[in-house]
């Protein structure tokens, strides 16, 4: 509906004349009052409209079996996060994951769209648009409005609601809070130790004890604490060893080096570990000629002579050492673990010498 106010308007020669605007009305209506008349939304609502009413309200039998079939979409969706928890806990297999995360999610949309569509009250209403701000009380009638809604969804929905959304969904997101345990093993004191232990005696790869007189001077060899050989496995991973026969004039030499020769057991025989402290490399060079061990990866270089400290190449500390001793019957044997936490990383960044 159109109504006219004046205006003016000025042109050459003709000076200022009275001239209209077309003046828009605001409102809404509705069906019975014509275009352009009636009061904003929420107004428009028939006062005789009953909350209560829903497509299947006069068809109740279609209503209970609606009822079942959505409660059967959201059990598949519980028994898809228990099928999820399973895959997961077994190993996992992302096609499977993926396939019961789609039947999760698809039948808890449908079951939520059928529910909206078909057992919701609510009736389509046509509002026009009008002023476009909402007083205080039509605020509070919206909020009513929306209140007798749901009290009069949950006083004939509980079912659906209480007994099957609720713990369905349930089930479903513990199994979403599965993949957590993704963020990996939790390593305890693992990274403080190694597999070597006070009397853990020295054997090499095949699993045979070192004897005193089994490695020359100048010879070197990998060595495992009895038992823990395949160092595949995690708890073995950071025990290797380097043991080394530098006779026992050198460290005779090497006398004012007290910790060496104390940790060194004595007999010319000294133990590193072959864990590189720079990145974790397996230190394998040995320079006989300068008493050095060298790390193949960035060439860091740890005199051997003075405890294994770094002399060249990255490497940030040195070489924790094993201490030795000699059993009665000849065979080498650890005093202790290492004398301070072997590997890169963690331990440069404060972790307990
Ligand atoms: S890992 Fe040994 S020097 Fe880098």
């Amino acid at each position: 509906m159109e109504t006219v106010r004046e205006g003016t308007a000025s042109r050459d020669g003709e000076g200022e004349r009275p001239f209209e605007l077309p003046e828009v009305m605001t409102g809404t209506h509705g069906p019975e009052d014509g275009a352009g008349t009636g009061t904003p939304w929420p107004d428009d609502v028939p006062p005789e409209q009953d909350d209560t009413w829903f497509p299947l309200r006069d068809q109740p039998w279609k209503a209970r079996r609606l009822e079942y079939l959505i409660a059967s979409l959201w059990m598949v969706t519980g028994g898809c996060g228990i099928g999820l928890m399973i895959c997961y806990w077994t190993g996992g297999q992302a096609q499977v994951e993926g396939a019961l995360l789609a039947a999760a999610f698809g039948c808890l949309g449908a079951g939520l769209v059928l529910w909206a569509r078909f057992l919701l009250p609510g009736q389509d209403v046509v509002g026009s648009r009008g002023i476009h701000y909402s007083d205080q009380e039509e605020r509070a009638a919206v909020v009513a409005s929306l209140s007798r809604g749901t009290d009069a969804m949950m006083a004939r929905r509980g079912f659906l609601v209480k007994k099957v959304l609720v713990p369905m969904g349930g089930i479903f997101g513990i199994a979403a809070l599965w993949p957590l345990a993704s963020l990996g093993p939790r390593y305890g004191r693992f990274l403080y130790h190694t597999a070597w232990y006070p009397g853990a005696r020295l054997v090499d790869e095949n699993g045979r004890p070192i004897r005193v007189g089994d490695l020359e001077v100048d010879g070197v060899l990998t060595v495992f604490p009895e038992g823990h050989t395949d160092d595949t496995l995690p708890q073995n991973a950071m025990s290797p060893a380097v043991l080394l026969n530098i006779g026992g004039d050198v460290i005779h030499e090497r006398k004012i080096n007290v910790g060496f020769e104390q940790r060194s057991g004595g007999n010319g025989y000294v133990c590193f570990s072959k864990i590189c402290t720079h990145a974790g490399c397996a230190v394998t060079l040995f320079n006989v000629l300068s008493m050095q061990l060298v790390c193949p990866c960035h060439q860091s270089t740890f005199n051997i002579l003075e405890d294994c400290k770094p002399v060249f190449g990255p490497a940030p500390r040195p070489l924790p050492q094993l201490p030795l001793l000699v059993s009665p019957d000849g065979y080498l044997y650890a005093k202790s673990d290492f004398v301070e936490p072997v590997g890169p990383g963690f331990w440069n960044r404060g972790g307990p010498a």
